[in-house]
């Protein structure tokens, strides 16, 4: 995909493009890199891998086991076939000849688990929960075939494959049963008609999966990347189906590297090795996400600063660079929060080193940053240079720390700072030394790390930019290869680093930025979108990218505004920078050969549009706050497509929504702005009463209608029946918009960081004769830290407010109140 390109005028291109990216002093290593690659893998002879793919036969005999049952299979011709990977004897494989059999288990009455044995067993990474309790089903034999039921899911096992119901009978999924060749797996999933596939973790392709090819492999697309190219930096095996009613998420518990081809009528997904194993679980989808991440693991409530504004650069070689920017934004009073460092400030790009000369004293550059608001977030990259006398590295070998060859020999491949080595996070004592070499960092008061290249990405002239698919890893002893491992890498790199925190910084909340990870990465860091192209599809792409890993549990994500590679027009940075002040993380980024882009050297226009978007981000914080609280405690998405907001989603608007417009929480939709010249936008509404953002009148779905989209804002809606906690520049206010019940509106707060007292606030407005009832409730210890509420009413004149006896005179502005329990609010007319 991607540039149409092929044979010989792609491996030109992808070598010209790493010419130009990495410069000419790493380039003969990005070479040698390439042929040693080649011949380490054509030695451990995973070029002809071609193998007969090989049916399971249909089932012969059942066994019924606590919470589900066993299927044996005929397998035509067992014992076909030798492992085409020599190298992997060690590891757990269970070999070929077996033959092969189903287990099919319920994990509740709407979690089904199914497992193909033999299998390659990798240890539960992905799952937070490794011993979710068994759900015991009903057993029927049918004249179709044996069918196991709870009351929200059946399976039945047919013939040729199996089929499953959701609680009202509606047919989810029919597959056949799989074939087998070699160490893969792959199956066939019909397809409905009008059936959607969305989710697959990131991908630089519309959110409808459908017509597409994607494979399950973190990949570096080597400095930039547009519309098409696949795979990225993120891969989670994670399927949503939406179907004409209902749907349903399966989750590929499978890191190795595999496929989903979603062009036909039929889907085929499949494994090059690892366990064949998925969980199903029932729509709605929300729910369903929802569900998948008690499965994976709840995102952590992150510190409150991480949801400012950040900013980073690659190219600030001097510390007096990095403050006199920081100095740029707090100048113009523009609410800087973090400020990342990129591989700059390390010696020869030496990991874990500063550069003294550049950087002098780090420390207290951060606390200085620090005590005007502003966080410190370095870059890390995985790569230790191989380099005789480099602190790191000896230790790491002595320990016995990095990934070694089949032959025993460490191995090295070429990054920023030359030949690297490279910790096995799959082993538990690499975990535990790189959580140990953070310390320095967190000590000196460093609020976060970014985690780069740990797809993991090398420097390679052509072909695979990573290890050797043969490279030895852990798996916490088990043994296993790069094939199984890689995706695997990201996430353990990300956990090794939480690890650090916890135990350098116990008291403050972790915050890490990942480029690479897997199912559970949620766990750990936020995951930003990386190296896409400046241009206009590159911005359409980046709403696409995030919006798929919000659907594959990635909830916490963000871009580099105005794109990574290239120098946007101003027009396009504005248009990006509105978009990203309404992701969860929001940063500006860009790559050293790019032209500067703080936001005053674009000129006055854009300026302007860039403090109304920074500053409406500040005002939403008590909302983002409190989404970020409801994802870290109940697992709802901050970033949602339309068809999250309910009603039938194939119905218009929803269908050809679907990468338009996006809500972030319940509350409120963003329309982006994605055309170049554009100044009004057709936006879907989806059904419910929707009030234009600080506008008078409200409007009804579902339809489209044309909103306005001046150059310094984009069309945005609340959503009727919200109250918006915001905070002003007097406290907090809440913004009422009612809708055909009244309102409801929730605020979560606490001092920001750690571990302390909370406190949860529940605002419901009821309609009453001649205005509204405002009932306030709240739970937990933190006091309310603004002097009184503030309070707000759009589609209606309040003209007072009575709390407990006493008016309050409303203007135009709205009205200041004491804190109360019931208020009655008297609306004019
Ligand atoms: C690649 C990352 O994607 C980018 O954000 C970073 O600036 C460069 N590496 C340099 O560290």
């Amino acid at each position: 995909m991607g540039a149409p390109r092929k044979g010989w005028l792609k491996t030109l291109w992808s070598a010209a493009k790493t010419v130009a990216f990495l410069g000419p002093g790493i380039i003969l290593l990005a070479l040698q890199y390439a042929r040693r690659r080649d011949q380490l893998e054509a030695m451990e002879g995973r070029a002809s891998r071609a193998e007969a793919w090989q049916g399971v036969g249909r089932p012969r005999g059942l066994e019924a086991i606590p919470g589900g049952v066993r299927v044996y299979f005929q397998e035509a011709k067992p014992g076909q076939g030798a492992s085409p990977y020599p190298g992997h004897g060690q590891g757990p494989y269970l070999g070929h000849g077996r033959s092969p059999y189903l287990e099919a288990v319920f994990l509740g009455e709407d979690l089904l688990r199914l497992t193909w044995f033999p299998r390659e067993a990798v240890p539960p990474y992905a799952l937070a929960d490794s011993k979710p309790p068994l759900w015991e089903p009903e057993r029927l034999e049918t004249p179709e075939g044996y069918l196991l039921k709870t009351p929200r899911l059946a399976l039945r096992l047919e013939e040729e494959g199996l089929s499953i119901w959701d609680g009202e009978g509606r047919l989810l999924r029919r597959e056949a049963y799989p074939e087998r060749s070699g160490r893969a797996w792959r199956h066939r999933v019909r397809l409905a008609s009008g059936e959607r596939v969305l989710g697959l973790g990131e991908r630089a392709f519309p959110l409808d999966r459908r017509g597409g090819v994607f494979r399950f492999w973190n990949r570096d697309p080597g400095g930039s990347y547009g519309l098409g190219e696949d795979p990225l930096y993120l891969s989670v095996p994670l399927w949503l189906s939406l179907l004409h009613e209902g749907g349903y998420l399966a989750f590929y518990e499978n890191p190795a590297d595999g496929f989903a081809d979603l062009r036909g009528e039929e889907a085929l997904v499949g494994f090059w090795g690892g366990p064949f194993r998925y969980y199903l679980i029932p729509g709605p989808l929300e729910k369903a996400l929802a569900r998948y991440l008690g499965l994976t693991g709840l995102p952590p409530l992150p510190p409150r600063w991480a949801l400012g504004f950040h900013y980073a650069r690659w190219g600030l070689r001097r510390r007096e660079e990095v403050e006199e920017v920081v100095e740029g934004f707090l100048r113009r009073g523009l609410p800087l929060r973090a400020v990342h460092l990129d591989i700059d400030y390390m010696r020869g790009y030496r990991v874990f080193t500063v550069d003294e000369g550049r950087f002098p004293d780090l420390g207290g550059m951060v606390r200085a940053f620090r005590e005007k608001g502003v966080r410190t977030v370095l870059i890390l990259d995985p790569g230790i240079k191989a380099e005789k006398g480099f602190p790191p590295y000896e230790e790491g070998l002595r320990e016995g720390v990095f990934c070694r060859l089949p032959s025993g020999e460490v191995f090295l491949g070429p990054v920023w700072p030359g030949l690297a080595a490279f910790p096995d996070f799959t082993d538990p004592r690499a975990r535990d030394w790189w959580r140990d070499r953070l310390r320095g960092f967190l000590e000196l008061g460093v609020s976060g790390f970014w985690l780069d290249m740990n797809e993991p990405a090398l420097f390679a002239a052509w072909g695979e930019p990573t290890f050797p698919k043969g490279v030895r890893h852990s798996l916490e002893g088990q043994g296993g290869d790069h094939l199984l491992a890689h995706n695997l890498y990201g996430l353990l790199m990300a956990r090794a680093s939480w690890e650090g925190f916890r135990t350098w910084a116990p008291l403050s909340r972790p915050f890490l930025l990942t480029r690479a990870g897997y199912a559970g990465v949620q766990r750990f860091a936020w995951a930003w979108t990386a190296d896409v192209e400046s241009t206009w599809e590159g911005l359409r792409t980046t709403l696409w990218a995030l919006l798929g890993l919000s659907l594959s549990g990635v909830y916490f994500v963000g871009s580099d505004i105005g794109g990574f590679s290239g120098d946007p027009s101003p027009e396009l940075y504005l248009r990006w920078f509105q978009m990203a002040a309404f992701t969860p993380f929001f940063r500006l980024h860009s790559a050293r050969w790019t032209k500067r882009r703080e936001p005053w050297r674009l000129g006055e226009e854009v300026l302007a549009g860039v403090r109304w978007a920074m500053g409406l981000r500040e005002g939403l914080l008590p909302y983002l706050y409190t989404l970020a609280y409801e994802a870290s405690h109940q697992g709802l998405p901050l970033l949602r497509p339309l068809f999250l907001a309910g009603g039938p989603y194939r119905d218009p608007p929803h269908g050809a929504s679907l990468g338009e417009a996006f809500l972030l929480g319940k509350a409120l939709l963003v329309a982006p702005v994605l055309e170049e010249g554009a100044r009004a936008k057709e936006v879907p509404l989806p059904p419910g009463r929707w009030y234009p953002w600080q506008g008078d009148g409200a409007l009804e779905g579902p339809g489209w209608v044309r909103l306005p989209a001046p150059l310094d804002r984009i069309p945005l809606l609340v959503r009727g029946g919200s109250l918006l906690p915001l905070l002003q520049e007097e406290g907090l206010t809440l913004h009422l918009y009612p809708g055909e019940e009244g309102a409801q509106g929730l605020l979560y707060w606490d001092e920001g960081d750690g571990a302390g007292a909370y406190r949860l606030d529940r605002f419901r407005a009821q309609r009453v004769e001649g205005g509204f009832r405002l009932l306030w409730e709240s739970e937990g210890d933190y006091p309310w830290p603004w002097d009184g509420i503030g309070l707000k009413l759009f589609g209606g004149r309040l003209s007072r407010v009575w709390v407990q006896g006493k008016a309050y005179p409303a203007g135009e502005g709205g009205v200041r109140l004491p804190p109360f329990a019931e208020a009655f609010l008297e609306v004019a007319g």
